[in-house]
């Protein structure tokens, strides 16, 4: 195996050069899908991808790809990255540590003169959060043929604007027909996002599997009035069963431990005033388990317990889930060149499950792929307070490097 490495402080320089773009005051990034955040980071990372020699293609999702080329450029090409978006209080590394180590894998290439048997590619998945626009890993997910094309160009944000519009919008409709071609494999470098690698002092989790996601809307319609003649006996309070829904929610997290997490995360009360009785509740629910089985378990009780708190509480419900995606096995070549590459590397490690979607998931349909994680300081993410070590971002980048470029020269 390679027993080259990559450049740590020209990886991190870049995050950090990146993390400008959306910073919080609190030391996060806010940087949603599609709006001019996200196009001036993805025009950073075109440039850098230019300057690293290079090709651009972008598709009809404004999935973007850098293509460095192989010694034989007809075979398909290994594909390594992730996603630039960010939740809007995320942080330095979720998701564009991916990218970046991508572009790092690339530029190291460069820096050795190493040519591969088969063509590198750095990729920027479009809206892997789904928190401006659900559900997450859209764009993945179009081009590994879990949605059509239309399907995701029409989801909505929150004001009703679409994907479709603000890709235009932006600059970033490409002209490439989304999926349709070939990968030798993926990789998709991460953050791990919880406290496992971290707490067991172990640099690179060998990610062997993704749990399973169901994500769920709830519209709960009574009846606004008076907060104050109104007897409390004779009120239909669309908060109340929300409150009700939300404890149940955190309930059935909690009997489907040790592995189950259950989250409501967003919600609006109409017409949220202090003196009116809330006449309608909109919120999500994002249940998960690396256990299609016990999912289900939990989307069957959740079922229940709502409607059994509506009809309580006199409530009108209108439940839909609006996302399913199943746990992921990774594909064991894959897996074993990361376990090899950390093994050849001297960097402790461990087997680990995914706890976060990731665009990975979906790749897997249609690619072999798989996944390196480094840890991130007290496990915590989706938070500005995100952090990570320098000399663990540059060792999963070696991992990435090493895998990459195993895969790519296997004919
Ligand atoms: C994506 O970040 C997720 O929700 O797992
Ligand atoms: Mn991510
Ligand atoms: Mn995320």
């Amino acid at each position: 195996m390679l027993s080259k490495k990559i450049n740590g402080e020209r990886l991190w320089d870049s995050l950090m050069e990146m993390a400008k773009i959306g910073a919080t005051d609190k030391g996060g990034v806010c940087r949603l899908a599609l709006t001019d955040l996200d196009r001036e980071a993805r025009d950073l990372f075109v440039r850098w991808c230019k300057e690293a020699g290079c090709s651009i293609r972008v598709d009809k999702m404004g999935n973007i790809f850098a293509r460095r080329k192989g010694k034989d450029d007809s075979l398909p090409p290994v594909v390594m990255g992730s996603h630039i978006d960010s939740q809007p209080t995320g942080g330095k590394f979720d998701g564009i540590y991916g990218v970046l180590a991508g572009l790092e894998v690339i530029r190291s290439l460069n820096d050795h003169n190493i040519e591969t048997l088969a063509p590198i590619e750095a990729t920027a998945w479009t809206n892997e959060e789904g928190s401006r626009f659900p559900p997450a890993m859209v764009a993945s997910g179009v081009f590994a043929g879990v949605f059509d094309l239309d399907y995701g160009l029409s989801r909505a944000d929150l004001d009703g604007k679409t994907m479709g519009e603000e890709l235009e919008r932006i600059g970033y409709a490409g002209s490439e027909e989304v999926g349709q071609r070939e990968f030798k494999a993926f990789f998709e470098a991460h953050i791990e996002q919880g406290p496992i690698l971290e707490d067991e002092e172990k640099t690179i989790g060998v990610v062997t599997d993704a749990q399973g996601q169901r994500w769920y809307e709830v519209k709960l319609t009574g009846q606004e009035s008076h907060a104050g003649p109104t007897p409390m006996l004779s009120r239909r309070d669309a908060l109340v069963g929300a409150a009700k829904i939300i404890d149940q929610v955190n309930r059935i997290g909690l009997d489907h431990l040790p592995s189950a997490c259950a989250t409501v995360g967003l919600m609006q009360v109409f017409p949220n005033s202090r003196n009116v009785i809330p006449g309608e509740v909109f919120f999500t629910i994002d249940f998960r388990h690396p256990n299609a089985e016990t999912l289900s378990a939990m989307d069957h009780e959740l079922r229940e317990v709502c409607q059994k708190i509506a009809k309580d509480l006199g409530l009108t419900m209108e439940f839909e889930q609006i996302w399913y995606s199943p746990p992921v096995p990774f594909n064991k070549s894959c897996v074993d060149s990361v376990r090899k590459a950390a093994q050849n590397s001297g960097y402790s490690h461990r087997d680990i499950i995914s706890g976060a979607g990731h665009d990975a998931c979906y790749i897997s349909r249609v690619a072999p792929t798989a996944m390196v994680f480094v840890p991130c300081e007290d496990g915590i993410s989706h938070n500005e307070a995100e952090n990570a070590d320098p000399s663990d971002i540059a060792a999963g980048c070696d991992v990435l490097f090493q895998a990459v470029v195993e895969q790519a020269n296997t004919p």
